[in-house]
């Protein structure tokens, strides 16, 4: 887990050793000593002369303040600080020419797009009479021991922003979203709402990382300069997207994996969103990020008021590894359902990819039984079980048990599962019909659609319009009734199509674009309610593969499936980028079967090993398995088990890139620091070339560590090795030709 590490102050006892300057020194030592733990223990300090807040974490500081005009300004964000006093007052600026006006010069918190302001707004509105200036200055303010909230309203109007702080300071991350309130006596529209606007300290030489991808290809890690402009990364599709993923990180463009500042962020919504990056011409970079702006609109009548999806974000003074770190304890300590009490990821095996729609009691008994052998723990049924569901081409909406298949129910399946020692779980697609279903049958007004336009099918299917709220209620009637007349311990909640045509007739014309907003609104509320009534339940949250990967759907679900791709040697890299910004506990990775995509075979347990970094499944055809790969797939599934713990809640080192070379390395440390794990992969062999020693990171330099190698590819023959010589030189490990692997288990004995 994530050290938390208050500033040392070893450079004082380094410098004044003797008596005289130890009588001298002391005083200040220990207030130097005393001021930033009680400062740090306050995670938001407020100056109330200077109308300056410091929000305060282990690893950042993040200062805002209130000018003369009344205008919020950012002021600080970046290492720990512990005084407001150093903090200089927000300012007023003056024009720089009647080009350059001061408001664009000025780092507005959360700025309104009204007077002579042209960069990225934070919220844009239309009055009812065409109006749309729009002026926020700070009104009031409410602090709690972790939270402040404070109120912006409209120079003129009674419109109203709320912007809502949380502290993570053990966690060093900060949370922000914003309430827009239409206090005054006519209607407005929304035609911007932003959760935050973040600036990085003024400069330029900055650097964006992002993930972009599409499907099969989710989470390719991007580097790339900051330049004057804007880059915007969004999801326009409806769900969160398998082309980018709502994460970025800004670095100097000098930071690495373990050292190097680094700002990053992470936006906590389903549905459209859109973070833009964007240097002015002032040397200013700003991240903004929240709803999309594309085809939105959303109508506040007077009283209303419209949440923006929350952002988090943090500093990490120690290149992308920590900025890694951070969000992956934030999620595991505060995002996933139970948070710290949430059970490691049991092992799990998926029929999709061994029987596609062909299962039926026999077929998925005899896998069950081959799972169970293998130490499997929770057997998942895919696509395939109900309705007319022989392809693709019909049956979602359906969910009924198709009696050919199974002509007793699914009890029967499930009892015999039980009995074997493992958990059952199912596949739905809740959201999507098949335009040959009854469902669809009996209400072809249910999918969102612009009437006499054509409905466009992808895969056969089109999109429930799940903002109505008679068709929220029958998905979630259709799923209480499965999880209430089934033993399910988990939905795998699939979703495989982007929008389109996303009209909703029913509605005002007004009020029509809301179906953005109001669809994830109410995914999340069908997903609340089910969980509320069935605590027992875990759900996946499967897009097509990656297509919904985010922090706000993570409040709900135990797992993400990662992808479509599960050919091992591309994973490596799509599990890259997964981990910048998601936890290995959520990355659910399958060993399956080969040739697979791209036609490339890798040895089993080249497989297991990719597989055995996130939370493993099995998704091969155990019916075509060897008695070798039985054996070698059992053991494989033994040692998840003795690891799973170091790799689902410990400490990700991401010691070598696939993107570098070709070797791959991966080392996970517990959260007691007693445990670590290394995993490495080789591509290619070239010319006879020897691997160089892979130098560890986060043991304890003091410590001795037992090694113990899974195949005796370790060349050293040391069995025990202090933390200071395995991160200052390194383990050198035999791996040779192709697609070789192999994995080193340390045990701290001292
Ligand atoms: C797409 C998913 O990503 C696959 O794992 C599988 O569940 C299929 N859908 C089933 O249709």
């Amino acid at each position: 887990m994530t050290t938390i590490k208050l500033p040392q102050p070893h450079c004082f006892l380094h410098t004044f050793v003797t008596i005289e300057n130890m009588r001298r020194v002391i005083p200040s030592l220990l207030l130097f000593l005393l001021a930033p733990i009680s400062a740090y223990s306050q995670a938001i300090q407020y100056a109330p002369e200077r109308k300056i807040w410091l929000l305060n974490t282990t690893h950042s500081s993040y200062a805002i303040g209130v000018n003369s005009e009344g205008q919020l300004q950012n002021l600080y964000w970046g290492g720990p600080l512990w005084r407001t006093d150093d903090i200089t007052n927000a300012a007023q600026y003056r024009d720089l020419s009647s080009f350059d006006p001061h408001q664009m010069l000025e780092n507005e918190e959360y700025p309104g797009w009204g007077g002579p302001r042209f960069y990225q707004p934070a919220l844009k509105i239309m009055r009812a009479n065409g109006d749309r200036d729009l002026v926020l200055h700070y009104r009031s303010h409410r602090m709690g021991q972790n939270d402040l909230e404070i109120v912006m309203k409209d120079i003129r109007d009674d419109i109203e922003v709320t912007l809502h702080y949380r502290v993570y300071p053990e966690e060093g991350m900060i949370r922000r979203y914003s309430t827009i309130q239409n206090k005054t006596k006519a209607p407005i529209t929304v035609e911007s709402a932003q959760s935050a606007t973040w600036y990085m300290p003024p400069g330029d030489g900055y650097r964006l990382s992002y993930l972009s991808g599409r499907w099969a290809a989710e989470t390719q890690l991007n580097r790339e300069p900051i330049h004057e402009g804007m880059k915007i990364i969004e999801s326009r599709l409806g769900h969160t997207g398998h082309n980018f993923n709502p994460w970025f990180a800004v670095d100097r463009g000098d930071a690495a994996e373990e050292h190097g500042s680094v700002w990053f962020g992470a936006l906590a919504w389903s549905g459209n969103w859109r973070i833009s990056v964007e240097q002015t011409p002032y040397q200013q970079v700003r991240v903004t990020g929240g709803l999309n702006t594309f085809d939105f609109s959303y109508s506040l009548k007077p009283g209303e008021s419209l949440d923006t999806p929350e952002f988090y974000a943090g500093y990490a003074a120690n290149g992308f590894g920590e900025a890694s770190r951070l969000l992956h304890h934030l999620e595991l300590m505060d995002i996933e359902p139970h948070g710290a009490k949430a059970r490691v990821r049991p092992v799990l095996y998926n029929s999709w990819e061994a029987t596609e729609f062909n299962v039926n009691e026999q077929g998925q008994k005899a896998l069950a039984e081959k799972a169970a052998k293998l130490g499997v723990e929770l057997f998942v049924m895919d696509d395939g079980w109900f309705g007319k569901r022989n392809t693709d081409r019909a049956g979602l909406g359906d969910w009924f048990v198709n009696k050919e298949k199974f002509p007793n129910g699914l009890n029967p399946l499930i009892e015999y599962v039980n009995k074997l020692g493992m958990d059952f779980g199912l596949w739905v697609e809740p959201e999507m019909v098949n335009p040959d279903s009854d469902l669809y049958r009996a209400h072809p007004d249910w999918v969102m659609n612009f009437p006499g336009r054509p409905r466009s099918e992808l895969r056969n299917q089109l999109v429930l319009n799940l903002a109505r709220s008679d068709v929220r209620d029958y998905i979630y009637s259709a799923l209480d009734k499965l999880a209430s007349d089934y033993k399910i311990k988990y939905f795998k909640w699939d979703m495989n199509r982007i929008f389109s045509e996303p009209g909703w007739p029913e509605e005002a014309p007004a009020e029509q674009r809301k179906l953005w907003v109001q669809y994830v609104r109410n995914l999340y509320d069908i997903i609340d309610r089910l969980r509320a009534k069935h605590p027992y339940l875990e759900i996946e949250s499967c897009s097509g593969g990656g297509g919904r990967i985010d922090l706000e759907i993570l409040k709900r679900v135990e797992e993400f499936w990662t992808s479509d791709n599960t050919e091992a040697f591309d994973r490596l890299r799509i599990q890259e980028g997964f981990s910048q910004a998601y936890a290995a506990k959520f990355m659910s990775a399958w060993v399956t079967d080969v040739p697979n995509m791209n036609g490339r075979s890798t040895p089993l347990k080249y497989r297991f090993l990719v597989a055995m970094q996130g939370a493993l499944g099995i998704g091969a055809n155990l019916n075509k398995w060897t008695d070798e790969d039985t054996k070698l797939a059992t053991d494989m599934v033994t040692l998840d088990k003795r690891i799973r713990n170091t790799v689902q809640e410990g400490s990700l080192y991401r010691l070598l890139s696939p993107r570098m070379g070709d070797v791959t390395a991966n080392e996970y440390v517990s959260q007691d620091g007693k445990e670590a794990v290394l995993f490495a992969f080789r591509h290619s062999q070239q010319y006879m070339t020897q691997v160089p020693p892979i130098g560890l990171q986060g043991l304890d330099p003091r410590g001795v560590y037992k090694l113990e190698s899974i195949d005796g590819k370790l060349v050293s023959q040391q069995s025990e090795m202090s933390g200071a010589y395995l991160m200052q030189y390194g383990l050198q490990l035999k791996l040779t030709g192709d697609y070789d692997s192999t994995a080193v288990l340390l045990h701290r004995v001292q």
